[in-house]
């Protein structure tokens, strides 16, 4: 007999949701394949942008795009407000990054993924007025230890102690950025070790919540969409992420407060996305730390992904293998 909890975790609507997603992350980082390593950033972007566009239209829920490739006079598909799906299914926000890491796809580097969050309609953060915010994300240890209000050092001392390791065992994530210049050098004062970034904050960020893997904390300023997608899968892994948004000039500061957002102020984890109902997926364009990237064998084409799901906690990998003569027009 099974007992009330798993059964409602069989009946929840939407749990395959997630599965339907990763088809749109799959074909875009397929489609971006072509422009690795070929300097151009928007038309890797454009290629993944389509692909998705065109997958989300297959799958069964009623989306809005709250966080996409930017306002509709510049941005011709998935801009912010877009309706997504085939409005048959749960209402639902969605915030798509076709490549997170555009300049490592351009430049053939490592880390680059295709991303989708989705989560109850009516529950993600709207912060694309203001282009970054300051993050801090770690795994579960972190939660009411480490807080983006206290000194660095501080919390990675405190993470340190609640895993039970020492500070010299602590890597902290960060984006290589002049800004993160003071940022760098105290976390190697405090003792811990940087993994420095060149791009894509999102693997950093879903890195330090997930467990195998070397980095503990990521933390810094980055995109601003980037922190609600992150906090999609944090929701997922059960960690920590706190937000505070990070103004480059007053004009952006003002258009930020007449949209309603706050200022100096710390966003946890229910703020930045209200629900306990999240999807995120992400496919590898490139290989990275958290799935590989798309690779040719003979006549296949192989993809990874992995699959999170705040409601199950349940984290799947995918690894698809297509036909590459079905992707070849
Ligand atoms: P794009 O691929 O969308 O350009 O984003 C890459 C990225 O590194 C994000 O992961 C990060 O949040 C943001 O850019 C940081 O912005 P900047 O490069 O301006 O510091």
């Amino acid at each position: 007999m099974t007992s009330p909890e798993t059964e409602s975790l069989y009946l929840q609507p939407g749990r395959n949701l997630a599965l339907e997603l990763v088809r749109a992350t799959e074909a875009a980082a397929i489609r971006a394949v072509p422009y690795i390593g070929r300097g151009d950033k928007l038309a890797a972007d454009g290629a993944a942008v389509d692909a998705m566009r065109a997958f989300l239209g297959t799958v069964n829920f009623d989306g809005v795009v709250v966080i996409g490739e930017g306002e509709k006079d510049e941005a011709p598909m998935l801009f912010n407000g877009e309706r997504v799906g085939n409005g048959r299914g749960p209402a639902c926000d969605i915030a798509v990054d076709p490549i997170d890491g555009t300049s490592l796809t351009a430049a053939g580097r490592q880390n680059a993924l295709s991303v989708i969050a989705v989560s109850d309609r009516g529950s993600m953060l709207d912060a694309s007025s203001v282009f970054y915010m300051d993050k801090i994300v770690t795994g579960p240890e972190g939660v009411g230890v480490v807080d983006i209000r206290q000194p660095v050092a501080e919390n990675i001392r405190a993470l340190a102690k609640a895993k039970g390791v020492s500070v010299a065992d602590i890597t902290v994530a960060v984006l290589d950025r002049p800004r993160h210049e003071g940022l760098i050098e105290e976390i190697r004062q405090a003792g811990a070790g940087t993994r420095l970034m060149l791009d894509g904050d999102v693997a950093g960020g879903i890195n330090a919540a997930r467990y195998e893997t070397r980095i503990d904390m990521c933390i810094g300023v980055g995109g601003s969409p980037e922190g609600i997608v992150t906090a999609c899968a944090v929701k997922a892994l059960g960690g920590l992420i706190q937000g505070r948004l990070y103004p480059q000039t007053d004009e952006e500061r003002q258009r930020g407060i007449d949209a309603g957002l706050k200022m100096d102020y710390v966003y946890e984890a229910n703020e930045l996305v209200n629900s306990d109902n999240t999807f995120f997926v992400a496919t590898g364009v490139t290989d990275g730390g958290l799935v590989a990237g798309v690779r040719r064998l003979g006549p296949i084409i192989r993809t990874e992904s992995v699959v999170l799901r705040s409601k199950s906690g349940t984290i799947r990998r995918v690894i698809a293998d297509h036909q590459a003569e079905k992707w070849l027009s």
